[in-house]
């Protein structure tokens, strides 16, 4: 056998369809999930996904190292989010309710969103930006964290960015208490944001420039131990740039999503040395 496919790929045209065959075996499952999300999904955009098992602990293990942490408290943490079902019917029932429901499957998941809730789960901040909203899953989601610290004597606030006037129809409810969307540009309104920041998520307009001008726009505002999130960084190396130009350090977590075509996207990490 060895000594016949030795000499198959001494056949130019024969080697390339083995090499071709091999290759493509790495995708071809994804057409069936493509297949399957086109008859079965609404969703055109912000596609909904769980992660995989072993990229959850991934998560974990990168915001370990940024936040030193202890691992067992993270990923408790990752998992009470996941665990939320207040939060979950909240969110179904709004999207039930939403006239987008028509673009929207009836299902809650938060993908790599849910490091930015551990993040606001240890760090405990004051405040918590995220610009570009969209129905407000992120929102909902940060919001959500800021009540638990409540609980636990920690208070916060969030404020959300975006352009489209008919965004965040998720904030409603109990998650409303603690945040508040800023409609607008976002440079605009975080020109004029008077507050410390602590965690910044950088989700609006994903052109490479703008990403950049936001973190310009907030670096003045921001406390001595503020992360920042960046939801753009497996299209750019903005925030990677900026944290070098800055001082600060960076890291990229990969997200991997269980079951979905989508390729995945990921968290951009700038943090304080
Ligand atoms: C990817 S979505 C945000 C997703 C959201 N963070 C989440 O967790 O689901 C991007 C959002 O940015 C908003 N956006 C685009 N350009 C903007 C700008 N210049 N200023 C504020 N928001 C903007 C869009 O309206 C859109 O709702």
């Amino acid at each position: 056998m060895k000594f016949f496919l030795s000499k198959l790929k001494q056949v130019w045209i024969l080697n390339f369809f083995r090499r071709i065959f091999n290759a493509s075996k790495y995708y071809n499952g994804k057409y069936l999930q493509i297949l399957k999300w086109g008859i079965s999904s609404k969703e055109d955009t912000n596609f909904s996904y769980e992660l995989t098992d072993s990229n959850l602990l991934d998560l974990a293990n990168v915001i370990e190292v940024v936040t030193k942490k202890d691992f067992g408290l993270i990923l408790s943490y990752l998992k009470e989010a996941i665990n939320d079902t207040n939060l979950k019917n909240h969110v179904i029932a709004e999207t039930k309710k939403s006239k987008f429901v028509k673009y929207a499957d009836l299902r809650c998941d938060f993908a790599k969103r849910l490091g930015w809730y551990a993040f606001v789960r240890l760090l405990k901040p004051k405040i918590v930006v995220e610009t570009g909203v969209d129905k407000g899953l992120g929102s909902v989601l940060l919001c959500a964290a800021l009540l638990k610290n409540k609980e636990e004597g920690f208070t916060g606030k969030y404020f959300g960015t975006d352009i489209n006037p008919e965004a965040g129809y998720l904030m409603t409810g109990i998650y409303k208490s603690v945040g508040n969307i800023l409609y607008g540009d976002s440079i605009s309104s975080l020109s004029n944001f008077k507050d410390p920041i602590d965690l910044f998520i950088n989700d609006s307009d994903h052109s490479a420039t703008y990403e950049y001008n936001e973190y310009l726009t907030i670096k003045p505002f921001l406390t001595e131990k503020a992360i920042i999130l960046g939801d753009n960084s497996h299209a750019t190396d903005k925030l990677g740039v900026f944290s070098r130009e800055h001082g600060r350090n960076y890291l990229f977590f990969s997200e991997k999503p269980k079951n979905h075509w989508y390729p995945g996207g990921g968290i951009g990490i700038s943090f304080s040395k």
